[in-house]
């Protein structure tokens, strides 16, 4: 057997199989690797009429990390209780993985600022980071129909709380590297109406003495979705429950002009296999086109080599490939204003490719 990282490729549906397969391309070119291409979404329950199987739960599991492109589309759209729907696959498998903390960084590319929605001036400076709790809360509590009504329950414990908050804390810490900037940690809960939030607050409070480096402050979730457009450079790390950094996520990721350009890591425990995907969805429209944007896909497979397979040398590159690239005026089409020419998925994966050996 080889001792090449065993990393399980899951492409999934729309537009994940073409850029999975640039990734791969470019993980190709920096070493070895041995990988494993498995169903999960829409494909899957196709194939075997569920999202996700025992098989392939299995084999991330023995995994050194998993790369999943994205999943679900119209045809699996469906409001019946008892359809399989493409997303239990990415539940089951963030459940069945123990991968509670979600990091989703939004650094701007310094070539993008000009796409954001909001002035150049306002977007300048912008590097933060939501820490998404993921196995928790109204995602995974009871719920169900009873005669004409329904209910989803949300429900926390401490334990679940403190460890997300300290990853929280750790990535502030992390971000600043003893550098000239204070870590701050920015908690958002809606504790004036919320029970869980209010343990929420009460959690991350104490959680916070073990961190004196580190500036806490609250935000109620309402106020935070405000902030975040009105002064987003002055986020450092965002911490929240599921719901919350499930909407805060995509509000942050619009900073950027491009939810194409996105990545994000899913990690359980120390020394547990990660799960590495691009924030942005399955794209059904474009699919087949090869015009999808492999953008947030490399940052994501640099987010498994850093996270997961300890080689922040190589992810280093990969980032930086991408800048400059961009710098460069590649775009592909969802990046491209008016007046630009844009390339497809295989002209970009080429140029970065070509970058990384620069
Ligand atoms: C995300 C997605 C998922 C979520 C969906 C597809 C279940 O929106 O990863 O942010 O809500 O967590
Ligand atoms: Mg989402």
């Amino acid at each position: 057997m080889s001792d090449a990282p065993r990393i399980v490729l899951l492409p999934g549906d729309g537009i994940g199989p073409e850029i999975v397969a640039a990734a791969t391309q470019l993980l190709e070119a920096l070493g070895e690797f041995d990988f494993d291409e498995r169903l999960m979404g829409g494909c899957s329950i196709d194939a075997h009429g569920v999202a996700l199987t025992d098989e392939v739960l299995a084999a991330c599991r023995e995994s050194d990390a998993v790369l999943l492109g994205a999943v679900g589309g119209p045809k699996w759209d469906t409001t019946d209780p008892d359809a399989p729907r493409p997303e239990q696959g990415l539940l089951g498998l963030r459940k069945g993985m123990g991968l509670y903390a979600n990091l989703r960084p939004v650094r701007p590319s310094p070539a993008l600022v000009g796409a954001s929605p909001l002035r150049e001036e306002r977007i300048a400076g912008t590097d933060l980071l939501v820490v998404r709790e993921l196995t928790g809360g109204i995602y995974f509590g009871d719920s169900g129909r009873d005669g004409d009504s329904a209910h989803d329950t949300c429900e926390y414990s401490t334990a679940e709380i403190e460890r997300i908050a300290r990853t929280g804390f750790e990535a502030a810490q992390r971000r600043a590297g003893g550098g000239s900037h204070t870590p701050r940690v920015t908690s958002v809960d809606k504790a004036n109406v919320l029970e869980t939030s209010r343990l929420w607050r009460e959690v991350v409070g104490r959680v916070a003495s073990d961190y004196p480096g580190v500036e806490l402050d609250h935000l109620l979730v309402d106020n935070a979705a405000m902030q975040l457009v009105s002064r987003p450079a002055e986020f450092d790390v965002i911490v929240t429950e599921n719901l919350f950094g499930d909407i805060l996520s995509d509000e942050s990721a619009m900073l950027t002009g491009s939810l194409g350009m996105l990545p994000s890591a899913s990690l359980g425990e120390a020394g547990a296999p990660g799960l590495f995907e691009p924030v942005h969805g399955s794209a059904p429209d474009i699919a087949g086109q090869g015009i999808a944007n492999p953008l947030a896909t490399f940052l994501s497979a640099a987010m498994m080599l850093r996270h997961g397979l300890g080689r922040p040398g190589d992810a280093e590159r990969i980032e930086s490939a991408v800048d400059v690239v961009l710098e460069r005026g590649l775009r592909t089409p969802d990046l491209a204003a008016a007046d630009d020419t844009s390339v497809g998925t295989d002209a970009m994966t080429e140029a970065v490719l070509n970058q990384l050996f620069a």
